[in-house]
């Protein structure tokens, strides 16, 4: 049978275990995928026991996706463009990790609101480990530029000059939003605020929003963060966060098994443990 898990402290909020549970069963994959509860100090031993235990493979959520590079035998090259580990495949006792958040986003991004993201103007806010690996997904799409806002200008400038090869990429303290969102195709909140539990909160001004863009949220706790609905009063195209959520899990399960992920049960499990 096929074990699977996901490692998180703390990890009973988990939403993957029902959504990966509902994929095996729609495939008809005899196996389980088990919440498993790791604190720091256990994170090596844990990681051993996947090759003891004879698990296919985990996801890792927070606090542990960068911990735990140290603990695996090859890192894929999106763990490395995206300096973390969300997802790890054990071939035989040989453990890979890959980071599948950033191309799950990218994927869900053009199956829900941009099909063709080539030549496009995006403004990411945010500048911590989500913005690192959805700039990286993303510059994989060949856009026209990309500019990370951040309220520590510092940090926008630090992650874009990782990019400064391509040209594209530049960083901006969050006050310059003003001048550049009139000039934009694609706005992502990359950052917490807004999330539950306080979802009044407002990354930037809606004041800037126009009717000629997408307007995207990472957040999907809630499913229409209160950027979403000021995006959706002033005409633009809206994106939620939960999408992401499903693909990140959708790839994973597609290494892990080598079938296709069944994603629309899986949105739809997710949607009922919201309702
Ligand atoms: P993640 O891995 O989810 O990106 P992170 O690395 O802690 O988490 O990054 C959080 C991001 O949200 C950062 O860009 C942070 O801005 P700072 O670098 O200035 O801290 C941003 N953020 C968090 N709370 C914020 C707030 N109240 N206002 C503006 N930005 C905020």
């Amino acid at each position: 049978d096929m074990l699977l898990g996901v490692m998180g402290d703390p990890i009973a909020q988990s939403k993957s275990p029902v959504m990966h549970t509902a994929a095996l069963k729609a495939l008809g994959i005899p196996g389980a995928y088990v919440p498993l509860h790791i604190n720091g100090d256990q994170l090596g031993e844990a990681v051993q026991a996947i090759r003891t235990l004879g698990f296919r493979g985990v996801n890792v959520t927070i606090p542990h996706k960068v911990a735990v590079m140290e603990y695996l035998d090859k890192l894929d090259e999106s763990a490395l463009a995206g300096g973390a580990v969300n997802t790890i495949v054990n071939d035989n006792g040989v453990l890979t990790g890959y980071n599948t958040d950033g191309i799950g986003y990218v994927r869900s991004l053009k199956a829900e609101a941009v099909p063709e993201l080539s030549g496009t103007r995006i403004l990411v806010l945010g500048a911590g480990g989500a913005a690192r690996g959805i700039v990286s997904a993303l510059l994989k799409e060949n856009p026209a530029s990309i500019v990370i806002a951040n309220r520590t200008a510092d940090k926008a400038q630090e992650l874009a000059a990782a990019w400064q090869g391509t040209g594209k990429v530049t960083g901006t303290a969050m006050e310059g939003v003003a001048g550049i969102i009139p000039e934009a195709d694609i706005v992502i909140n990359t950052t917490s605020v807004g999330m539950f539990p306080y979802p009044d909160e407002l990354p930037i001004d809606p004041g800037l929003l126009h009717g000629g863009l997408v307007v995207s949220d990472l957040i999907y706790n809630p499913l229409r963060t209160r950027l979403l609905e000021e995006g959706l009063r002033a005409g633009c195209t809206i994106h939620g966060g939960l999408g992401m959520f499903i693909y990140q899990g959708a790839y994973a399960f597609e290494y892990w098994t080598g079938q296709a992920a069944p994603t629309e049960i899986m949105r739809r499990t997710i949607i009922e443990c919201f309702g």
